[in-house]
């Protein structure tokens, strides 16, 4: 049985006053919520956010990484760095990173191998674009976004991987995929890992993001492959991002 996980992907959205006052909301609610939760929060607030949730359930991640371990790459932070402050999740791939930063395949696989070397475990995200959807290529285009990674780290590190489909088009849109269409796409790709492992396949969380909200999330979750959500704008009101989590 695969445990649901709610990530919050807070973005470029935060500043010490809103950080307190949200972390401080999402902890008095947590109590007897069964889902994984996890705020991915910007590099400036790792520290801040590492302290508040000291000694909570809720867990820690960040957004980004650098693939080499360090040195001269002046603006970047690698694993290493988000594990000092007590990370043990990172998105990888998002398609904001992949459009506006110009993310390959290659990069967001090699970002995934700097995640597992450092013991993290990355929220590997993949998704269509709308006119990839509209001339039938979504499948191959996921297909593509998950075997680059396969083909560099193996099959067996997705034991300690995260999938999160994000059809862009739904990406703060406000346009939720259907559930079919959500379903659909999480069985594709489970069924893509299987071709490889059925055992990873069985037993790899993939979760949703796209407009996901306190409305829409329960449906979701409760199709049968999709494991749990990766949340952008609901995630930063505290009551919002807590029915999503109670909805797991
Ligand atoms: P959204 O963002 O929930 O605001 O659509 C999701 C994401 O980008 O991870």
């Amino acid at each position: 049985m695969r445990k649901t996980i709610i990530a919050g992907n807070w973005k470029m959205n935060a500043n010490k006053d809103s950080v307190k006052s949200l972390i401080g909301g999402i902890l008095s609610g947590i109590g007897g919520i069964n889902s994984e939760v996890v705020v991915c929060v910007p590099f400036p607030y790792l520290a801040q956010v590492e302290s508040l949730i000291d000694g909570s359930d809720l867990r820690l991640g960040a957004q980004n990484l650098n693939i080499n371990p360090k040195g001269a790459f002046t603006g970047e932070v690698s694993a290493e760095m988000i594990k000092d402050f007590g990370v043990k999740h990172v998105i990888v791939g998002h398609s904001e990173r992949r459009s506006f930063y110009g993310e390959t395949n290659t990069v967001v696989a090699e970002k995934i191998k700097a995640a597992l070397d450092a013991g993290l475990t990355p929220l590997l995200c993949v998704g269509e674009l709308l006119e990839d959807r509209e001339t039938g290529k979504t499948e191959a285009v996921v297909e593509e976004q998950i075997n680059a990674v396969i083909e560099l780290v193996g099959i067996d590190s997705f034991n300690n991987i995260i999938i999160a489909y994000e059809p862009v088009w739904a990406i703060g849109t406000g346009m939720t995929a259907t559930p079919e269409q959500a379903q659909e796409v999480h069985l594709f790709i489970r069924n893509l890992l299987g071709k490889s492992s059925e055992n990873i396949a069985q037993k790899t969380p993939i979760l949703y993001g796209g407009s996901m909200n306190a409305a829409n999330a329960a449906v979701l979750i409760s199709c049968p492959d999709i494991d749990g959500g990766l949340i952008g704008g609901a995630a930063l009101k505290a009551e919002d991002f807590l029915q999503i989590c109670r909805a797991g």
